[in-house]
């Protein structure tokens, strides 16, 4: 496919001056490769969730159970959906709509990871359908990678209400999931959208801009990752859309080197 035009069009949405090559055929990007892949390997185990001091009085709201089963070990996309599903870990379940599993192409070469449903996403059920989304949409396809080619999750499986920050235990309750889908996957790169996935990932602090800009590594399987700007940022800071674009084509790039494609 030429994705020279089509390329030239979502550089223009996400308002970034385009990139004029030296020489005409670096300007074609490649198809992007979604080679078939290997099963699952063993599935980290979901941390148990601790018991709760008995409420004094029987609480009117669906409860948050006690003890979540570990996650079985090697479980498939099927059997972890349903968990997922049904998942009251946290109170996050109390106000959810609907968990946010995550969508795509369980083949992806690529995994792009955000950070939690907001309210649209929460509705419809799908990470990154929202404005934020569409520019996410534009992003990827401005490396050669149409939405429907990579895998997309988020950091937690449940909008957080008023879209506040995840609280960290959240986060801990949710990871075993997002963890489970990378070792189905087995994604050749993640990309990471925003400081709160960036610093999860990573387990750290650092503020964003100390991530950007390097190559980074995820889990057992040593699993390149790069870390970008959150859409959403981006759409209130188009001043930044410049360094994004740097970072997107660096992870092309890196993509480029680690699964031996053009
Ligand atoms: N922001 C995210 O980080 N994830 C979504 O799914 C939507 C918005």
């Amino acid at each position: 496919m030429q994705h020279g035009p089509l390329r030239n069009a979502y550089l223009d949405a996400l308002g970034i001056d385009r990139w004029v090559p030296r020489n005409a055929p670096a300007e074609v990007l490649p198809e992007p490769a979604v080679a078939p892949r290997a099963e699952a390997p063993a599935v980290p185990v979901t941390p148990a969730v601790q018991a709760r001091a008995p409420a004094p009085a029987p609480a009117p709201q669906a409860p948050v159970v006690a003890k979540v089963p570990p996650l079985e070990p090697g479980i498939d996309w099927g059997p972890l959906r349903e968990r997922v599903a049904g998942c009251m870990a946290c109170d996050l379940c109390k106000t959810r709509t609907q968990t946010v599993f995550g969508v795509g192409n369980t083949r992806a070469d690529w995994l792009i990871i955000g950070e939690a449903p907001g309210a649209e996403e929460d509705r419809q059920g799908e990470p990154f359908v929202g404005r934020a989304g569409q520019l996410l949409n534009a992003m990827l396809l401005a490396i050669g990678l149409p939405r429907e080619t990579v895998f997309i999750a988020n950091i937690l499986k449940c909008r957080p209400p008023g879209n506040r920050d995840p609280k960290p235990e959240e986060v801990a309750r949710c990871l075993p999931y997002l963890q489970a889908q990378i070792a189905l996957l087995k994604p050749k790169i993640m990309l990471a959208v925003g400081r709160i996935a960036a610093q999860n990932l990573l387990a750290t602090d650092a503020p964003l801009a100390r991530l950007r800009g390097k190559l980074h590594h995820f889990g057992e399987a040593n699993t390149p990752l790069v870390i970008t700007y959150h859409p959403a940022y981006l759409l209130r800071t188009p001043s930044d859309k410049r360094k994004a674009w740097e970072d997107l084509k660096f992870a092309r790039a890196t993509y480029t080197r680690v699964a031996g494609t053009n």
